[in-house]
C-alpha cells in the first residue's frame, strides 16, 4: 500500500517555516519602519525642507522686491523724498505671502520702510539682499510661527502614515498566517484521515491474517476426523444461521456477536489434536477409558486457546472460542461433560454449537458411520429438546432447519453424502 504520509508530512514543514517566516518579515518591517524613522528622524528632515523652502521663498520675494524698486529708478529711498514715497507704495500694494514682514534698512540702522503686520521674533527666517544704489538692505522676514504649524502638521501627517502603514502590514501579517494556518491544518486532517484508514487497513488486513490463521489451526484438528475439513465450515455457517435466527428474540444479539461466534465456533474441536489417532478413529464402540480420554478434547482445546490468550491478553474472539471448546458438549439437563453445568449455566455460544455440531455430526459421514438424511437428524434433535439442548434454541432450529438443509446440500461434498460404511483417513 502506498505510504501517503510522507508527502504530507514534508508539506507541513514548509508551511510552518513559510507562516514564521512571514511573520518576522511583517515584524521586521514594522520594527523597521520604527529605526527608520528615528535614526533619520524623519521629523527634523521634514521641518528642515519645509524651512529651505521658506528661506527660498523669502529670498525670491526679496530679490523680486528689489528688482521692482530698481525698475522704479527712484532717485532716493529716503520717505521723505518722491522717489522714496514711490517705493513705499509700491511696497504697500505687494502681496505678501503667510505672514512675512519687509524692511528696507540704511547702512546706519534705520528703518526706512516697513510692511507687514507680524511681530517677527528672533527665531524669524530672513533674506536679504542689499541696495547698493540706496546703502540700504531689503530685508524679508518669515516668522518662526509658520514653521511651528508646518512642523505639527507634517508630524501629523508622518505618524498618521505610520500607524496606517503599521496596521496595514500586521492586518496583511494576521491575514496571510491565518490562510496559512488554516491550509496547514487542513492539510493536517487530510493526513490525518489518510493515517486513519491507514490504521483502520492494517487492522481489517491484521484481523483477516488472525482469523485465517484461527480457521487454518482449527481445520487442522478438523482433518483428523472429519471430511475435507469442510466440517468446520459447515459449522461456522450453522452457527451464523442459528445465532441470526436467534437474534429475531434476543435484541441483545448483534451483528458483532454472530461474526465473531461464526468464526470461534470453528475452534470447538481444537482439543481433538491431543487424542491418539486409534480412539479418534476407532471404528467401534469405545471403551469407558477411551470415552474419559476422548471427552479431555474439550478441557484440552479450553487449555490451548487460555494459553494463547495469556500470550495475547484480552480477547473477545478467544474466549469465546474457550466457552465453545470446552462446553459445546454440555447438555441442558446437567448430564454433559466436562463440567455438567446445566440450563443457563451453558454460555450461549455453546449452547448454539451443540446444536449444530450434532446436526452436523449426524448428515455428515464419520469413520464409523454413513451419514444420516437432513430429515432424520432433524427428528433426532428434536428428541434432545429440552434434555439434551437449549428449547428455545431448539424450537429457533427446527423453525429455520430448511434453511440448514440448503446449506448444508451447498457446503457437503455429493460424493460424501453416500459413502461406504469405513472409510480409511
Ligand atoms: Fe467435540
Ligand atoms: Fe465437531
Amino acid at each position: 500500500m502506498q505510504d501517503k504520509r510522507r508527502p504530507d508530512r514534508l508539506g507541513a514543514a514548509p508551511a510552518r517555516l513559510m507562516i514564521i517566516a512571514i511573520i518576522l518579515l511583517a515584524q521586521g518591517l514594522v520594527v523597521g519602519m520604527g529605526w527608520w524613522t528615528g535614526s533619520r528622524d524623519l521629523l527634523t528632515e521634514v521641518v528642515d525642507q519645509f524651512n529651505r523652502r521658506v528661506e527660498a521663498s523669502a529670498q525670491d520675494t526679496a530679490s523680486g522686491v528689489a528688482l521692482a524698486i530698481a525698475k522704479l529708478e527712484a532717485d532716493s529711498i529716503e520717505p521723505d523724498t518722491e522717489g522714496g514715497r514711490r517705493i513705499g507704495q509700491m511696497l504697500g500694494d505687494l502681496k505678501l505671502p503667510g505672514q512675512s514682514v519687509i524692511s528696507i534698512v540704511s547702512e546706519d540702522g534705520r528703518e526706512l520702510h516697513h510692511v507687514g503686520d507680524a511681530a517677527l521674533g528672533a527665531s524669524s527666517y530672513t533674506a536679504s539682499v542689499p541696495l547698493a544704489r540706496f546703502n540700504a538692505v531689503l530685508r524679508v522676514q518669515a516668522p518662526a510661527e509658520q514653521l511651528v504649524s508646518a512642523r505639527d502638521a507634517a508630524a501629523s501627517e508622518i505618524n498618521l502614515r505610520i500607524w496606517l502603514g503599521g496596521s496595514v502590514i500586521i492586518m496583511l501579517t494576521g491575514i496571510v498566517a491565518l490562510a496559512l494556518i488554516s491550509l496547514h491544518e487542513r492539510r493536517l486532517v487530510r493526513a490525518n484521515r489518510v493515517l486513519g484508514q491507514q490504521v483502520i487497513s492494517k487492522d481489517t488486513d491484521l484481523l483477516a491474517a488472525r482469523e485465517g490463521m484461527i480457521l487454518g489451526l482449527a481445520k487442522l484438528a478438523d482433518y483428523r476426523d472429519t471430511d475435507t475439513g469442510q466440517h468446520l465450515d459447515r459449522i461456522c455457517e450453522y452457527s451464523a444461521l442459528l445465532a441470526q435466527a436467534a437474534s429475531r428474540r434476543y435484541p441483545e444479539i448483534g451483528e458483532h456477536f454472530i461474526r465473531s461466534l461464526k468464526l470461534a465456533s470453528s475452534l470447538h474441536d481444537i482439543g481433538k489434536v491431543g487424542i491418539p489417532d486409534a480412539i479418534l478413529l476407532k471404528p467401534g464402540a469405545l471403551l469407558p477409558n477411551e470415552r474419559t480420554l476422548i471427552e479431555k478434547h474439550t478441557t484440552m482445546g479450553a487449555q490451548t486457546l487460555l494459553s494463547i490468550r495469556e500470550r495475547f491478553g484480552e480477547d473477545e474472539l478467544l474466549d469465546l472460542g474457550i466457552d465453545i471448546a470446552l462446553c459445546h458438549h454440555e447438555r441442558w439437563d446437567g448430564t454433559g461433560y466436562p463440567n455438567g453445568l446445566q440450563g443457563n449455566e451453558i454460555p450461549f455460544a455453546a449452547r448454539i454449537v451443540s446444536i449444530v455440531d450434532v446436526y452436523d455430526a449426524l448428515t455428515s459421514v464419520r469413520v464409523y458411520k454413513p451419514a444420516m438424511s437432513h430429515k432424520r437428524a432433524v427428528s433426532i434433535l428434536r428428541e434432545g429438546r429440552g434434555t439434551q439442548f437449549d428449547p428455545v434454541l431448539m424450537d429457533i432450529f427446527l423453525s429455520i432447519a430448511d434453511e440448514f438443509d440448503t446449506v448444508r446440500r451447498t457446503l457437503q461434498p455429493l460424493e460424501l453424502t453416500n459413502p461406504p460404511l469405513l472409510r480409511v483417513a
